[in-house]
């Protein structure tokens, strides 16, 4: 054991050697800047007991290492902030074009029709984030004190900024001018802590209450949209309200698909924005990596401000209408730019958001381990959603072939396929159902699917084993 321990340190030290003589050699002007995050002294490894520590070591490891933990601070820090508050210049559309903030003030308050009561805007699924009400609001709701039916109070819950996703914008009168939205406004909800719909945040976990289609029916001038899509309002708002809580069509402003061709509306659920660390593609179709999304949604889909190229949208047959918008490259001037210096933090924070843990006696444990097994064994579910990712490492897509099930929103993505579903923390976005359209109701309607489609011939025990397990994913790995 002496012996082999020995024979390792010989190597390791060998292996540091050559690296000093390669850093030494490219790294003569980098010094300095390594001195300046000062390091004094630093010209040995204290973490170096293998008692060969006798040669100057190049002044590089604390100090950077220093500098990489500050960057870290300040990249989650300012992540939250976007992924929470930035609505990247998206009032221009939002306010200024569809004059949503006309329809939330009403005409009593500068705006038009009936304006939008606290009560309704918690129907339509908007959340309320309790740590931004004023002192001693929090009881006076709790005592049925606050008038939940006034949309002036709507416009107090914006100034304070408590509406989860959505920003008012005021003018100095306090005449709602603008809204913007956030990344929250679909990915994050709270947790009810005061009552339904209004608690803390909980960031990444997908807003399934959230009507998409129903506030965006009660901008006035959505006909915009309508314009673009090439249909008229009645279409559009068919469209819209085919969606229902917890979806969103991301692709219809690419294809001006309404509806697949069964019927059903084309939306697909919002998916969880947690869990994600080290999952190579995302969206249900694989579009691409994280940033390359962030940009996608910032730009064409919340309509902010900023730069974004994706030449395989330049497709007339597959994305008439992006082809027609000139979707695929999108130019601002550098110094309007409210989107791309963004990319780095937010990524940063999402990849941070870790898959919540499920809640102490939500699932049988028991049964959970038996199912862990079937899992990986006669359920054969880990060929695809491999632990610890519950997606393959490298490429994890498949058609709708592979997988039982219809190609339709495979196609509306450049890659024709779906991308296998990181599975942590799905006992926290069930409502809705599963699949990317939501379209097994229960985990036991999709085991019972692979069942029959892979002949997997489980029991009924087994099936309700596998559900088990995939009710204990999700917390810390
Ligand atoms: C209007 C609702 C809405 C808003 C706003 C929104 N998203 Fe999404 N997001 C969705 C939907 C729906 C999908 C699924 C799209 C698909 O698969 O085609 C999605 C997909 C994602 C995914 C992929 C998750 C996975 O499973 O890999 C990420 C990451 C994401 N969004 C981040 C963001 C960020 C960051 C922002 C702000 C820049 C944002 N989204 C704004 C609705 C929204
Ligand atoms: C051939 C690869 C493959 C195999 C094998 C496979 N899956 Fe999947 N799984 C996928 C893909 C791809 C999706 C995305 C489907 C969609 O969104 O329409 C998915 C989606 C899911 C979802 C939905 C997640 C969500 O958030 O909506 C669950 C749950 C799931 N699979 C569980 C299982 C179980 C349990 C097994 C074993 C019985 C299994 N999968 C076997 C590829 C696979």
């Amino acid at each position: 054991m002496r012996q082999l321990n020995r024979a390792w340190k010989i190597i390791a030290t060998t292996a540091y050697g050559l690296g000093l003589v390669a850093a030494a050699s490219c790294s003569e002007p980098g010094r300095s800047p390594s001195n300046q995050t000062g390091a004094p002294g630093n010209t040995s490894n204290p973490n170096d007991t293998s008692g060969n520590n006798t040669g100057p070591r190049p002044n590089l490891a604390p100090g950077f290492d220093g500098k990489i933990d500050s960057n870290k601070n300040r990249l989650a820090a300012a992540g939250r902030d976007i992924f929470r508050y930035d609505t990247f210049g998206s009032e221009k559309f939002w306010g200024d074009t569809l004059g949503l903030h006309r329809a939330i003030a009403g005409a009593q308050h500068g705006g038009v029709g009936t304006g939008l009561d606290p009560t309704t805007a918690l129907a339509v699924g908007l959340k309320v984030d309790v740590e931004k009400l004023p002192a001693g609001l929090p009881e006076q709701i709790t005592a049925g004190k606050v008038d939940l039916k006034d949309p002036a109070t709507t416009l107090a819950l914006l100034q304070a900024d408590a509406v989860v996703g959505v920003k008012g914008i005021f003018d100095q009168a306090g005449t709602l001018t603008s809204v913007g939205i956030r990344c929250s406004l679909c990915h994050s909800t709270v947790d009810d802590s005061l009552t339904k719909g209004i608690g803390k945040r909980l960031d990444g976990w997908p807003n399934r209450d959230l009507d998409v289609g129903r506030v965006i029916m009660l901008a006035p001038n959505r006909m915009a949209i309508a314009g673009v899509l090439g249909v008229d309002l009645a279409t559009l708002d068919k469209v819209l309200s085919a969606w229902g809580p917890g979806k969103f069509d991301a692709e219809l402003t690419l294809d001006g698909k309404g509806f697949r061709p069964d019927g059903k509306s084309a939306a697909t659920l919002i998916p969880a924005a947690y869990g994600l660390a080290g999952q190579n593609l995302h969206t249900y179709s694989g579009w691409g990596s994280i940033p390359y999304w962030n940009a996608f949604v910032a730009n064409l889909e919340m309509h902010g401000q900023g730069n974004f190229f994706d030449p395989r949208l330049n497709d007339p047959v597959k994305f008439p209408i992006a082809v027609k918008a000139g979707l695929f490259d999108v130019r601002v001037p550098e110094d309007q730019d409210m989107i791309s210096a963004k990319l780095p933090a937010l990524q940063f924070y999402q990849l941070a958001i870790p898959a919540p843990a499920p809640p102490a006696g939500s699932f049988d444990a028991a049964a959970a381990a038996r199912g862990d097994a079937l899992f990986a064994g006669k359920a054969d579910c880990a060929r695809c959603h491999t632990a610890p990712l519950y997606s393959e490492p490298g490429w994890a897509m498949h058609t709708g072939a592979e997988i039982g099930i219809d190609e339709f929103q495979a196609q509306r993505a450049p890659d024709n396929r779906y991308r296998t579903t990181p599975l942590r923390g799905l006992w926290a976005h069930a409502k809705g159902g599963f699949y990317h359209d939501g379209r097994f109701a229960t985990l036991l309607d999709v085991v019972n699917h692979y069942d029959a489609f892979f002949k997997l011939g489980l029991t009924d025990g087994e099936k309700n084993d596998v559900v088990e397990y995939m009710k204990s994913l999700g917390g810390e790995e």
